[in-house]
Protein backbone atom coordinates (compact mmCIF):
# COMPACT_ATOMS: atom_id res chain seq x y z
CA UNK A 1 0.00 0.00 0.00
CA UNK A 2 2.64 1.99 0.89
CA UNK A 3 5.74 1.83 -1.71
CA UNK A 4 7.01 5.38 -2.48
CA UNK A 5 9.41 6.33 -4.74
CA UNK A 6 9.88 9.91 -3.92
CA UNK A 7 13.42 10.76 -4.54
CA UNK A 8 13.14 12.53 -7.83
CA UNK A 9 10.92 14.67 -5.89
CA UNK A 10 13.45 15.20 -3.01
CA UNK A 11 15.92 16.00 -5.49
CA UNK A 12 14.01 18.87 -6.26
CA UNK A 13 12.62 19.84 -3.30
CA UNK A 14 16.21 19.98 -1.67
CA UNK A 15 17.39 22.28 -4.93
CA UNK A 16 15.22 24.64 -4.46
CA UNK A 17 15.77 24.66 -1.06
CA UNK A 18 19.67 24.82 -0.80
CA UNK A 19 19.32 27.43 -3.34
CA UNK A 20 17.05 29.56 -1.51
CA UNK A 21 18.20 29.71 1.64
CA UNK A 22 21.66 31.39 2.38
CA UNK A 23 22.00 29.37 6.07
CA UNK A 24 23.73 26.01 6.88
CA UNK A 25 21.16 24.25 9.22
CA UNK A 26 22.16 21.80 12.24
CA UNK A 27 19.22 19.88 13.10
CA UNK A 28 15.32 19.55 11.41
CA UNK A 29 12.61 18.87 13.17
CA UNK A 30 10.65 17.37 11.28
CA UNK A 31 6.42 16.74 11.33
CA UNK A 32 4.00 14.81 9.27
CA UNK A 33 2.80 12.23 8.21
CA UNK A 34 4.51 8.50 6.03
CA UNK A 35 5.71 11.03 3.45
CA UNK A 36 8.17 11.84 6.43
CA UNK A 37 7.73 9.35 9.06
CA UNK A 38 11.34 7.38 9.41
CA UNK A 39 9.89 4.60 11.99
CA UNK A 40 7.71 6.29 14.35
CA UNK A 41 4.82 4.09 12.97
CA UNK A 42 6.15 1.11 13.30
CA UNK A 43 7.90 1.63 16.55
CA UNK A 44 4.86 2.90 18.17
CA UNK A 45 4.20 -0.57 17.76
CA UNK A 46 -0.03 0.48 16.34
CA UNK A 47 -0.04 -2.72 14.14
CA UNK A 48 1.68 -6.38 15.19
CA UNK A 49 2.63 -7.05 11.99
CA UNK A 50 2.75 -4.14 9.57
CA UNK A 51 4.13 -4.06 5.96
CA UNK A 52 6.43 -1.34 6.52
CA UNK A 53 8.44 -3.84 8.74
CA UNK A 54 9.50 -5.99 5.91
CA UNK A 55 11.44 -6.27 2.59
CA UNK A 56 10.77 -4.73 0.25
CA UNK A 57 10.38 -1.64 2.21
CA UNK A 58 13.81 -0.52 2.40
CA UNK A 59 15.52 -2.40 0.03
CA UNK A 60 17.02 0.30 -2.11
CA UNK A 61 19.05 1.81 0.18
CA UNK A 62 18.59 1.07 3.45
CA UNK A 63 18.59 -2.96 2.21
CA UNK A 64 16.20 -3.63 5.15
CA UNK A 65 12.89 -2.47 6.91
CA UNK A 66 13.33 0.72 8.59
CA UNK A 67 9.90 1.71 9.10
CA UNK A 68 10.01 3.86 5.79
CA UNK A 69 7.02 3.85 3.98
CA UNK A 70 9.39 3.66 0.63
CA UNK A 71 11.69 0.99 -0.41
CA UNK A 72 14.18 3.84 -0.66
CA UNK A 73 14.96 7.40 1.32
CA UNK A 74 12.12 9.94 1.68
CA UNK A 75 12.32 13.34 0.98
CA UNK A 76 13.43 14.32 4.62
CA UNK A 77 16.22 11.86 3.77
CA UNK A 78 17.48 13.89 0.69
CA UNK A 79 17.01 17.20 3.03
CA UNK A 80 19.39 16.08 5.68
CA UNK A 81 21.82 14.85 3.20
CA UNK A 82 21.98 18.28 1.53
CA UNK A 83 22.91 19.68 4.91
CA UNK A 84 25.11 17.20 6.23
CA UNK A 85 23.01 16.25 8.82
CA UNK A 86 22.36 12.76 10.34
CA UNK A 87 19.24 10.67 9.00
CA UNK A 88 16.52 11.75 11.58
CA UNK A 89 16.03 9.53 14.49
CA UNK A 90 11.87 9.10 14.80
CA UNK A 91 10.85 10.26 18.49
CA UNK A 92 9.46 7.29 19.30
CA UNK A 93 12.64 5.10 18.90
CA UNK A 94 14.94 7.59 21.37
CA UNK A 95 12.51 9.38 23.87
CA UNK A 96 14.51 7.42 25.94
CA UNK A 97 17.25 9.14 25.82
CA UNK A 98 16.77 12.38 23.98
CA UNK A 99 19.54 14.40 25.50
CA UNK A 100 21.80 12.16 23.75
CA UNK A 101 20.22 11.24 20.38
CA UNK A 102 18.47 14.51 19.40
CA UNK A 103 20.90 17.23 18.75
CA UNK A 104 20.95 17.30 15.19
CA UNK A 105 16.92 17.17 15.47
CA UNK A 106 14.37 15.09 15.62
CA UNK A 107 11.27 12.88 13.15
CA UNK A 108 8.14 13.24 14.89
CA UNK A 109 6.24 12.68 11.86
CA UNK A 110 4.32 9.30 12.22
CA UNK A 111 2.52 6.87 9.41
CA UNK A 112 -1.27 7.47 9.13
CA UNK A 113 -1.25 10.78 11.16
CA UNK A 114 -3.71 13.89 10.64
CA UNK A 115 -3.78 17.20 11.18
CA UNK A 116 -6.97 17.31 13.16
CA UNK A 117 -6.84 15.19 16.12
CA UNK A 118 -8.02 12.01 16.18
CA UNK A 119 -11.41 12.84 17.87
CA UNK A 120 -12.69 14.78 14.75
CA UNK A 121 -12.25 11.12 13.11
CA UNK A 122 -13.90 9.00 16.29
CA UNK A 123 -16.81 11.74 16.14
CA UNK A 124 -16.88 11.55 12.79
CA UNK A 125 -17.59 7.55 13.13
CA UNK A 126 -15.11 6.66 11.18
CA UNK A 127 -12.02 6.19 13.72
CA UNK A 128 -11.85 2.72 13.03
CA UNK A 129 -9.74 3.20 9.23
CA UNK A 130 -7.27 5.37 11.38
CA UNK A 131 -3.46 3.89 11.43
CA UNK A 132 -2.88 6.20 14.48
CA UNK A 133 -4.14 9.01 16.96
CA UNK A 134 -0.95 10.60 17.03
CA UNK A 135 -2.02 13.73 14.94
CA UNK A 136 -0.28 16.99 14.89
CA UNK A 137 -1.14 18.06 18.46
CA UNK A 138 0.52 15.16 19.59
CA UNK A 139 3.50 15.55 17.48
CA UNK A 140 3.85 19.10 19.19
CA UNK A 141 3.88 17.65 22.59
CA UNK A 142 6.79 15.65 21.51
CA UNK A 143 8.41 18.51 20.25
CA UNK A 144 7.96 20.19 23.70
CA UNK A 145 9.37 17.59 25.52
CA UNK A 146 12.65 17.67 23.15
CA UNK A 147 12.48 21.07 23.06
CA UNK A 148 12.68 21.43 27.26
CA UNK A 149 15.52 18.73 27.15
CA UNK A 150 17.76 21.11 24.97
CA UNK A 151 17.05 24.74 25.99
CA UNK A 152 15.36 26.74 29.03
CA UNK A 153 15.22 30.84 28.72
CA UNK A 154 13.62 31.91 25.78
CA UNK A 155 16.90 33.54 24.34
CA UNK A 156 19.05 29.99 24.78
CA UNK A 157 16.06 28.48 22.84
CA UNK A 158 16.10 31.55 20.03
CA UNK A 159 19.76 30.78 19.76
CA UNK A 160 19.40 26.95 19.58
CA UNK A 161 16.97 26.98 16.97
CA UNK A 162 18.12 29.91 15.04
CA UNK A 163 19.84 26.85 12.50
CA UNK A 164 17.26 24.57 12.78
CA UNK A 165 15.42 23.68 9.68
CA UNK A 166 10.91 23.22 10.44
CA UNK A 167 9.45 20.63 8.44
CA UNK A 168 5.67 21.32 9.04
CA UNK A 169 4.11 18.34 7.17
CA UNK A 170 3.54 17.53 4.20
CA UNK A 171 0.11 16.81 6.47
CA UNK A 172 -3.25 16.91 6.40
CA UNK A 173 -3.22 14.43 3.34
CA UNK A 174 -4.70 11.70 5.34
CA UNK A 175 -7.63 14.03 6.78
CA UNK A 176 -9.04 13.79 3.48
CA UNK A 177 -7.97 10.10 2.64
CA UNK A 178 -9.96 9.17 5.32
CA UNK A 179 -12.40 11.13 4.34
CA UNK A 180 -12.60 10.15 1.19
CA UNK A 181 -12.09 6.35 1.56
CA UNK A 182 -15.30 6.12 3.75
CA UNK A 183 -17.23 7.50 0.49
CA UNK A 184 -17.26 11.40 1.52
CA UNK A 185 -18.00 13.52 -1.57
CA UNK A 186 -15.62 15.98 -2.61
CA UNK A 187 -18.64 18.58 -1.69
CA UNK A 188 -18.35 17.32 1.31
CA UNK A 189 -14.46 17.04 1.78
CA UNK A 190 -14.08 20.38 0.82
CA UNK A 191 -15.75 21.88 4.41
CA UNK A 192 -12.76 20.12 5.91
CA UNK A 193 -10.37 22.36 4.48
CA UNK A 194 -10.52 25.28 6.37
CA UNK A 195 -10.08 23.27 9.70
CA UNK A 196 -7.49 21.52 8.28
CA UNK A 197 -5.54 24.31 6.83
CA UNK A 198 -6.06 26.37 9.87
CA UNK A 199 -4.88 23.22 12.26
CA UNK A 200 -1.55 23.41 10.07
CA UNK A 201 -0.88 27.23 10.45
CA UNK A 202 -1.47 26.86 14.17
CA UNK A 203 0.95 24.43 14.48
CA UNK A 204 3.38 26.69 11.97
CA UNK A 205 2.88 29.78 14.91
CA UNK A 206 2.99 27.76 17.76
CA UNK A 207 6.96 26.74 16.25
CA UNK A 208 7.56 29.90 15.32
CA UNK A 209 6.31 31.08 18.94
CA UNK A 210 8.83 28.55 20.65
CA UNK A 211 11.44 29.72 18.46
CA UNK A 212 11.16 28.21 14.47
CA UNK A 213 12.94 31.00 12.58
CA UNK A 214 12.75 29.14 9.14
CA UNK A 215 9.70 26.74 8.28
CA UNK A 216 8.91 24.61 5.27
CA UNK A 217 5.27 23.97 4.98
CA UNK A 218 4.38 21.89 2.17
CA UNK A 219 1.19 20.92 -0.01
CA UNK A 220 -0.81 18.51 -1.02
CA UNK A 221 0.17 15.83 -3.25
CA UNK A 222 -1.90 15.53 -6.42
CA UNK A 223 -4.21 12.98 -5.34
CA UNK A 224 -6.10 11.82 -8.25
CA UNK A 225 -2.59 11.01 -9.71
CA UNK A 226 -2.22 8.11 -7.10
CA UNK A 227 -3.05 4.14 -7.37
CA UNK A 228 -5.37 4.83 -4.61
CA UNK A 229 -7.56 7.42 -5.59
CA UNK A 230 -7.38 5.51 -9.10
CA UNK A 231 -8.82 2.41 -7.86
CA UNK A 232 -11.21 3.62 -5.35
CA UNK A 233 -12.69 6.07 -7.98
CA UNK A 234 -12.21 4.89 -11.41
CA UNK A 235 -14.84 5.31 -13.98
CA UNK A 236 -15.48 4.31 -17.80
CA UNK A 237 -15.98 8.23 -18.08
CA UNK A 238 -12.83 9.59 -20.25
CA UNK A 239 -13.96 13.25 -19.24
CA UNK A 240 -13.14 12.64 -15.58
CA UNK A 241 -9.19 11.63 -16.39
CA UNK A 242 -6.67 14.64 -17.17
CA UNK A 243 -4.17 13.96 -20.38
CA UNK A 244 -2.01 12.09 -17.49
CA UNK A 245 -4.68 9.27 -16.43
CA UNK A 246 -5.47 11.32 -13.42
CA UNK A 247 -8.63 11.93 -11.83
CA UNK A 248 -9.50 15.85 -12.79
CA UNK A 249 -11.54 16.09 -9.78
CA UNK A 250 -9.45 15.26 -7.08
CA UNK A 251 -6.28 16.83 -8.18
CA UNK A 252 -8.61 20.20 -8.36
CA UNK A 253 -9.49 19.19 -5.00
CA UNK A 254 -5.73 19.30 -3.85
CA UNK A 255 -4.73 21.94 -5.78
CA UNK A 256 -8.10 23.98 -3.64
CA UNK A 257 -6.50 22.87 -0.42
CA UNK A 258 -3.15 24.56 -1.77
CA UNK A 259 -4.40 27.36 -2.87
CA UNK A 260 -6.07 28.18 1.08
CA UNK A 261 -2.57 27.01 2.48
CA UNK A 262 -0.81 29.73 0.53
CA UNK A 263 -3.17 32.43 1.56
CA UNK A 264 -2.98 31.51 5.16
CA UNK A 265 0.88 31.46 4.72
CA UNK A 266 0.75 34.41 3.87
CA UNK A 267 -0.87 36.12 6.09
CA UNK A 268 1.40 34.18 8.85
CA UNK A 269 4.15 35.59 6.61
CA UNK A 270 2.75 39.27 7.36
CA UNK A 271 2.66 38.49 11.21
CA UNK A 272 6.05 36.64 11.21
CA UNK A 273 8.22 38.87 9.38
CA UNK A 274 11.73 37.48 11.70
CA UNK A 275 10.71 34.13 10.19
CA UNK A 276 11.09 32.61 6.78
CA UNK A 277 7.76 30.28 5.96
CA UNK A 278 8.53 28.51 2.82
CA UNK A 279 5.79 26.88 0.63
CA UNK A 280 7.43 23.70 -1.00
CA UNK A 281 5.14 22.86 -4.00
CA UNK A 282 4.82 19.08 -3.73
CA UNK A 283 2.03 19.45 -5.91
CA UNK A 284 3.94 20.81 -9.18
CA UNK A 285 7.04 18.66 -8.83
CA UNK A 286 4.96 15.25 -8.44
CA UNK A 287 2.83 16.93 -11.34
CA UNK A 288 5.78 17.39 -13.27
CA UNK A 289 6.73 13.50 -13.00
CA UNK A 290 3.22 12.06 -14.11
CA UNK A 291 3.62 14.09 -16.72
CA UNK A 292 6.94 12.79 -18.03
CA UNK A 293 6.78 8.68 -16.48
CA UNK A 294 8.53 7.37 -19.27
CA UNK A 295 11.59 9.76 -19.11
CA UNK A 296 12.02 8.40 -15.63
CA UNK A 297 11.58 4.37 -15.27
CA UNK A 298 9.04 3.03 -13.27
CA UNK A 299 7.61 4.66 -9.96
CA UNK A 300 4.51 3.70 -8.41
CA UNK A 301 3.38 6.35 -6.37
CA UNK A 302 0.68 5.69 -3.16
CA UNK A 303 0.31 7.20 -0.11
CA UNK A 304 -0.93 7.54 3.17
C1 LIG B 1 -7.03 5.76 19.29
O1 LIG B 1 -7.98 6.16 20.25
C2 LIG B 1 -9.15 5.38 20.24
C3 LIG B 1 -10.19 6.05 21.14
O2 LIG B 1 -9.63 6.54 22.31
C4 LIG B 1 -8.82 3.95 20.65
O3 LIG B 1 -9.98 3.16 20.67
C5 LIG B 1 -7.83 3.41 19.63
O4 LIG B 1 -7.41 2.12 19.99
C6 LIG B 1 -6.60 4.32 19.49
N1 LIG B 1 -5.84 3.87 18.35
C7 LIG B 1 -4.53 3.65 18.38
C8 LIG B 1 -3.90 3.21 17.10
O5 LIG B 1 -3.85 3.82 19.37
Amino acid sequence: MNMVSLFLFVVCVSTTLSSSLPLGYDRIYSFGDSIADTGNFLHSGALTNPVIGKLPYGETFFHHATGRCSNGRLIVDFIAEEFSIPYLPPYLQIAESLKLKAEHGVNFAIAGATALDAKFFYDQGFGQILWTNDSLTTQLGWFKKVKSTMCTTKQDCDSYFKRSLFLMGEIGGNDYNYAFFVGGTIKKVKRMVPFVVGTIIAATSMLIEEGAREVVVPGNFPVGCSAAYLTLFGTRDKATYDRNGCLKYHNAFSKYHNDQLKLALDKLRQKYPQSRIIYADYYGVAKALFHIPHHLGKFLFTFL
